[in-house]
């Protein structure tokens, strides 16, 4: 793993927005795993700001989305269809039909997350997967307990997790009980990972993450097996790690310098 900290979550989510920048104009065809919640929605910001800038461009791209609400239209506010629309595909030169995310909405919903795994792989498989963390370790929705093997399927929330995500809707009996996700072996298969934790309460995540044993518990401590992870936090994500001192000794302020 390489472990980048940042001061502030500004530097690290500019930083994580230029790193997936940098591998679309390396390979403009590339195939991007995206990620939702309230971590990313500042990395689209810089990545548009840098679109607009024509510092990039995503008309070659192909996006995967790590995951969608089951039984929430495309079209609703909390969809992550819409989240994806709004946060960035609206907004950058991407055609439609290059966007992925998981049919929530599906009559099958194991068809559905079966088809979606064999898309992937039909695309080529994915370049360079975005990840934010839970609070209870979780990547993409692979809740701990998750199969480390497991690959795109129907998950159950915990409550946990519903109740993070109630600040989204009307009510938390509104939160979606059931999702489609890429699994962690999906993920695993990335060529290359990316993930963004900030803020306070990801610290005993991300310690369980890059210091724990690897367990299902902690699904995100399966990137330990990655050879290509690199995670980007603040100082407060940060907070809790043993062994800060030496990921900053090997990264000085996060420092590994993209170009763009
Ligand atoms: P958050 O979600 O960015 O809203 O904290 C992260 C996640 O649950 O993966």
């Amino acid at each position: 793993m390489k472990i980048l900290i940042h001061d502030t979550a500004e530097a690290a989510e500019k930083d994580t927005a230029r790193r997936l920048a940098q591998a679309v104009n390396k390979k403009p065809d590339s195939v991007l795993g995206l990620a939702t919640g309230g971590t990313m929605t500042r990395v689209y910001e810089e990545l548009v700001a840098l679109y607009n800038k024509k510092r990039v461009s995503f008309s070659e791209a192909t996006t995967f989305n790590l995951d969608e609400y089951i039984g929430l239209p495309a079209e609703h506010p909390c969809s992550y269809h819409t989240y994806m629309r709004e946060a960035l595909f609206k907004h950058i030169d991407i055609p439609e039909a290059a966007t992925h995310l998981p049919d929530g909405m599906a009559s099958d919903p194991d068809q559905a997350a079966a088809d979606y795994e064999a898309a992937i792989h039909a695309a080529g498989g994915i370049d360079l997967q975005l990840l934010g963390i839970g609070h209870n370790g979780h990547i993409g929705f692979n809740e701990p307990s998750s199969s480390l093997q497991s690959r795109t399927r129907v998950k159950t929330l915990t409550e946990d997790t519903r109740r993070a995500n109630q600040r989204y809707f009307a009510s938390f009996d509104e939160t979606p009980i059931y999702a489609i996700t890429m699994g962690i072996a999906t993920i695993m298969d990335a060529r290359e990972c990316l993930l963004l934790a900030t803020g306070a309460g990801k610290a005993d995540a991300v310690a369980a993450m890059i210091e724990g044993p690897m367990s299902a518990n902690c699904p995100a401590s399966a990137l330990q097996m990655h050879q290509t992870a690199t995670i980007l936090l603040d100082s407060e994500a940060a907070s809790r790690l043993a062994n800060r001192a030496y990921y900053e000794y090997v990264h000085p302020k996060g420092d590994d310098s993209v170009q763009l």
